[in-house]
């Protein structure tokens, strides 16, 4: 791989030890992916916290933080001291959320740990966004822009509705990459990567988030990890809705791009979509597909007694909790069932200044932050069955976790949460 100047001295650890093992890493990285160089990054969004049981483990009898930091994001069996980070870094989710430790059934050893990872990731000027969602919560990058992200939902929106490039990135890369402010170029970083390979039609409306969820589904199932044009869109997205459609096809697929013709800024025509390529095949989204994809969300659900609503996957943004409070105002939970919304912790200060928090916690419901059911494998004790509006949530809950869920509208959540029992249907 070629190396400028400034990569040459990193690497001779010109800036101390951990830049060394960071700029060592990203080359073996480039050299497997057989990228030709580097390319500058000014924003990197990753996880370098204790955020699994095992690190929190490995952080308590081993060196700490930058024990953690070298081994995990570094590769490095030696321990070293890590700088702050050198460009704008986010932090990804946590893996609980202290302030509902008890009801997360988190001990308090572990809060501990939660506390002192974010305290050394804010002195390494890590920015505490603690959310799989850092474009709701300002980390918003522009067209053309070179990122370095993880978390896959995150990913494929910012390179499909904000026309930004990344990667699907690892802990370890987006751990260099705070520390050198490079990243390899390859993949979606080069202009004629980001091109559609297969087309989609729509047969039918798809106007609802549930709807969006659905499609994204059937599309990343069809493609795998390759970049789905759609054409046919009636409705216009909105954020929540763009926000599912990425999350379910990077879950039963591997998208991290895609195009939706009229609406993406890198698809204003199918032709500027495809670019000089024809598409590799076309397929159909009609009411058969849609069947498919909801059977499929729902393969693992019987019993129709809900212990557990889950909602906030990807986390909420605030309109998605005012729409939620509209259905639950003046609400009441059932006594048999739990309600756990997540979002970001700067969304949630809003939420209790806008009054949403009230109505949540009035309904018997609860806002959590900085974590989910599936990263941090928090469920309320003994759920058997859990209801969530989120393909992607239903795709993953059911194998992390060994309990049936259902999928089903926003709305039909909510009721389940009320009644205690699943009433959804496919429309
Ligand atoms: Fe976010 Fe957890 Fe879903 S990380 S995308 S809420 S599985």
């Amino acid at each position: 791989m070629k190396l400028r100047d400034d990569e040459k001295a990193m690497l001779a650890g010109d800036q101390g030890p951990a830049v060394q093992k960071a700029m060592d890493l990203l080359v073996r990285y480039g050299a497997a992916l057989d990228a030709e160089c580097l390319v500058d990054t000014r924003n990197v969004a990753g996880t370098i916290g204790a955020t699994t049981p095992f690190l929190r483990q490995y952080a308590d009898q081993n060196g700490g933080m930058d024990a953690v930091f070298s081994e995990f994001n570094l590769d490095s069996a030696e321990w070293v001291k890590i700088p702050p980070v050198k460009v704008s870094s986010s932090h990804l989710q946590q893996g609980i959320d202290p302030r509902h430790a008890v009801r997360q059934g988190i001990s308090q050893d572990v809060v501990r740990l939660y506390e002192t990872g974010q305290a050394y990731s804010s002195s390494l000027g890590v920015q505490p966004l603690n959310t799989c969602t850092p474009y709701q919560v300002g980390n918003v990058p522009v067209k053309g822009e070179h990122c370095a992200w993880m978390e896959s939902s995150a990913v494929i929106y910012i390179n499909s509705v904000l026309g930004a490039r990344t990667n699907a990135e690892g802990r370890e890369s987006t751990g260099a990459a705070m520390l050198t402010g490079k990243i390899p170029y390859w993949g979606l970083h080069i202009e004629q990567n980001r091109r559609g390979t297969h087309l989609i039609q729509l047969d039918i409306d798809v106007s609802t988030t549930a709807d969006w969820g659905l499609l994204g589904y059937w599309v990343g199932e069809q493609v795998q990890d390759r970049i789905p044009v759609i054409q046919g869109v009636s409705h216009q997205p909105n954020l929540a809705r763009l926000k599912h459609f990425g999350a379910a096809a990077a879950s039963s697929g591997g998208v991290e791009m895609y195009h939706l013709v009229g609406v993406t800024p890198e698809a204003q025509t199918r032709e500027q979509a495809f670019g000089a390529s024809p598409p590799l095949a076309t397929m159909h989204f009609g009411k058969a597909e849609r069947r498919w994809a909801y059977e499929q969300v729902n393969i693992t659900a019987r019993d129709d007694e809900i212990d557990f609503v889950m909602l906030g996957c990807p986390h909420y943004s605030l309109e998605q909790l005012w729409e939620v409070c509209q259905l639950l105002e003046g609400q009441r939970l059932s006594p048999n069932t739990e309600l756990w919304i997540f979002t970001a912790a700067s969304i949630k200060q809003l939420a209790d200044v806008a009054g949403y928090t009230r109505i949540i916690e009035q309904a018997g419901g609860h806002l959590m932050t900085d974590t989910c059911s599936a990263i941090g494998k928090v469920v309320p004790t003994g759920t058997r069955v859990a209801a969530v509006d989120s393909a992607k949530q239903a795709h993953y809950l059911p194998a992390i976790m060994g309990i049936q869920t259902w999928f089903g509208s926003t709305a039909e959540c909510v009721q389940a949460a009320i009644e205690g029992r699943w009433k959804g249907v496919f429309r």
